[in-house]
C-alpha cells in the first residue's frame, strides 16, 4: 500500500533474456540502484562499467525514473519505493496483413493496420525525448493507471470510461509521437500485468479511400480482429487511429452519405463494444478538428488540443539536440574541468522583470570588478570555474534568444536543423565537427532561412506571402503579424 509519505523509484531494465531468478536479479539490481549515485543516475542509464556483467549476463541497460526531480543522499532509504520492471526489448517488424483471414477474397485483405509487439527497440527513450509545457505526458499515463484501478477494485462499467483519447492539433507538434511513447511506457510499467503488449497502427485513411462503398464493414472486420486480440485478458492492446477525420468526419456535412455515414456508425458502435474491456486503450489524432464528428468527441475521456510549443519548450528541443550532436561527436562544448553538459546549457529560466535584470547586471559587473582586483593583485588569469560560468552563461543565452526566434515553428521543423545546419555550414566546408558556439550562430541562420521558405511556400501555395503555415488560426495571426 503507498503511504503520503513513500518516495517512488522506478527501474526499468532492458535485458536480451528474462533472468531464472527473478526476485534475485531484482535485489541485484535494487542494489546496485543504490550504491550508485542516484540523484545523478534520474533519467538516465547506469553506466555499464557498473554493471556486473559476470553475474546477469543479459542486461542490455538500466534506466532509473523517480517522481521526484532530485534525489540526494540524505534520503531515507525505508520511505522509498522501487518499482522494478523487466523487459526484453522486441526487434522485429510489424505485422501487417491484419485482416488477411486466409478465407476472404485477396482484394479485400487490405494493409489497414500494422502491428507492433512492445516495448520495441525502436520507441526506445522516445517519451523522454517529447518535450510540453503542459503535464500532458503524465495526464494520459495517469489516466490509464486510473482506469485499470477502477476496474480492479471493480466498479461498474459506467464509471471506467471508453479508454478513448482525442489529441488534436496542428501538424508537427508531437501527438502521434506521443501515442509511439505512451504505448511503449506502459508496456514497460505494466509488463508485471500484462504478457503480451501490442500496438495497432491504424491507416484510418486507406481504409476509407481504396474501399470506398465498403468502408463500414471493414471497420467492423478491423475491430472484431482488435477484439479476438483483447479477449485474452494478458494482452494489453493500444490502439492507434492517425487522422482519425477521415473515419470519424462529421457525417451531416459527407457528400457521399450512405457509405461514409455507415463508416462513422461502425466507429461509434465498436468503440462502445470494447469499452467493457480493461486491456484496451484507443488513442487517435487529428489535425483537422472542425472535420471530426461530434458523437465521436464525446465518447473521448481525454480531448486535449496539442499547439505550437512555448518559448521553454522551443529551448528545451534545441537544448536537448546539442547533447544530441555532443554525443555523436558532432559538436564540440569547450568546458574545461569536470563542468557537466548539463551545467554548460543550462535549463531554461524564465525572463525575469527589469528590475532583477538591472540588479543582475549590478552583480556581474561587481564580480568583473572583483576579478579584476584580483587579477591585478595574484596577476593570474581567471580560473577555468568562471571561464566556464561565463562560457555557459553565454551559450544558453544565445540558445534562448535563438528560442524565441523559433515561435511559430513546429518541433517537426526544429529536428531538421541541426541537418540542415550540417549540410550547408559544416560538411560543405569539408569539416565533420564544430565548436558550440559556431553551430549556435549558424543554428540562428537556418532558423532564419526556414521562415524565409515557409515565408514562400505559404505566398506560392496561397498568393497570402504574410499568411501562416500551419491550420492554427492563433498561430497564423502571430506568423502573420511576425512576417510583416
Ligand atoms: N513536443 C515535442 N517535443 C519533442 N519533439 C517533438 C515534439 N513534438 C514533435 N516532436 C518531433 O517532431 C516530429 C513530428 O511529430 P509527430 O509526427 O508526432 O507530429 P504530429 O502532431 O503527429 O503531426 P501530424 O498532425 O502532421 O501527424 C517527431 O519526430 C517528434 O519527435
Ligand atoms: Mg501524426
Amino acid at each position: 500500500m503507498r503511504t503520503e509519505k513513500e518516495k517512488i523509484v522506478d527501474v526499468c531494465v532492458y535485458v536480451d533474456r528474462p533472468p531464472l531468478d527473478c526476485d534475485e536479479f531484482e535485489r541485484y539490481v535494487v542494489n546496485l540502484v543504490r550504491c550508485a549515485n542516484i540523484s545523478a543516475l534520474v533519467g538516465k542509464n547506469i553506466p555499464s562499467d557498473l554493471l556486473r556483467n559476470d553475474l546477469f549476463p543479459d542486461i542490455g541497460r538500466i534506466t532509473v525514473e523517480s517522481e521526484l526531480n532530485s534525489i540526494n543522499f540524505s534520503i531515507d532509504w525505508d520511505e522509498v519505493k522501487f518499482r522494478t520492471h523487466v523487459v526484453v526489448l522486441r526487434t522485429d517488424e510489424p505485422e501487417s496483413d491484419f485482416l488477411d483471414d486466409g478465407v476472404s477474397n485477396t482484394e479485400e485483405c487490405v494493409s489497414c493496420a500494422e502491428v507492433w509487439q512492445l516495448p520495441h527497440a525502436n520507441y526506445v527513450d522516445v517519451w523522454e525525448s517529447l518535450v510540453f509545457e503542459s503535464t500532458l505526458k503524465n495526464d494520459l499515463f495517469n489516466f490509464v493507471e486510473a482506469s485499470l484501478l477502477f476496474s480492479k477494485r471493480g466498479l461498474p462499467m459506467r464509471y471506467l470510461g471508453n479508454k478513448l483519447v482525442f489529441l488534436h492539433g496542428p501538424p508537427g507538434t508531437g501527438k502521434t509521437t506521443l501515442c509511439h511513447a505512451l504505448a511503449q511506457k506502459l508496456s514497460v510499467y505494466m509488463s508485471s500485468t500484462f504478457e503480451n503488449s501490442y500496438l495497432v497502427q491504424v491507416n484510418s485513411h486507406s481504409l476509407f479511400s481504396r474501399w470506398f462503398s465498403e468502408s463500414g464493414k471493414l471497420v467492423t472486420r478491423l475491430f472484431d480482429r482488435i477484439k479476438e486480440m483483447v479477449e485474452n485478458s494478458k494482452n494489453l492492446v493500444v490502439v492507434l487511429i492517425d487522422e482519425i477525420e477521415s473515419l470519424a468526419m462529421v457525417r451531416k456535412a459527407s457528400s457521399e452519405p450512405s457509405d461514409s455515414v455507415r463508416a462513422v456508425n461502425a466507429l461509434l458502435t465498436q468503440l462502445d463494444s470494447l469499452k467493457r474491456h480493461e486491456n484496451v486503450l484507443i488513442l487517435t489524432t487529428s489535425n483537422l478538428t472542425e472535420a471530426v464528428d461530434s458523437a465521436f468527441c464525446s465518447r473521448a475521456d481525454i480531448k486535449r488540443y496539442v499547439g505550437l510549443p512555448s518559448v521553454r519548450v522551443m529551448y528545451e528541443i534545441l537544448r536537448q539536440s546539442c547533447f544530441q550532436l555532443k554525443q555523436s561527436k558532432c559538436v564540440r562544448f569547450d568546458a574545461s574541468g569536470e563542468m557537466e553538459d548539463k551545467d554548460f546549457l543550462r535549463i531554461f529560466t524564465p525572463e525575469r522583470g527589469r528590475k532583477a535584470e538591472l540588479a543582475e547586471a549590478d552583480a556581474i559587473l561587481e564580480s568583473l570588478l572583483e576579478n579584476a582586483k584580483l587579477s591585478n593583485v595574484c596577476n593570474s588569469s581567471r580560473s577555468p570555474d568562471r571561464r566556464n560560468e561565463i562560457a555557459s552563461e553565454d551559450a544558453s543565452s544565445k540558445l534562448k534568444q535563438i528560442a524565441n526566434l523559433c515561435v511559430g515553428l513546429t518541433p517537426r521543423t526544429l529536428e531538421k536543423l541541426p541537418l540542415l545546419v550540417f549540410s550547408k555550414h559544416v560538411v560543405s566546408h569539408g569539416k565533420i565537427e564544430i565548436d558550440l558556439f559556431q553551430y549556435l550562430e549558424f543554428l540562428e541562420q537556418e532558423v532564419r532561412a526556414q521562415f524565409r521558405e515557409l515565408k514562400e511556400l505559404n505566398s506560392a501555395v496561397n498568393g497570402h506571402p504574410n499568411d501562416g503555415f500551419c491550420h492554427d488560426g492563433r498561430d497564423r495571426f502571430r506568423i502573420a503579424r511576425r512576417s510583416q
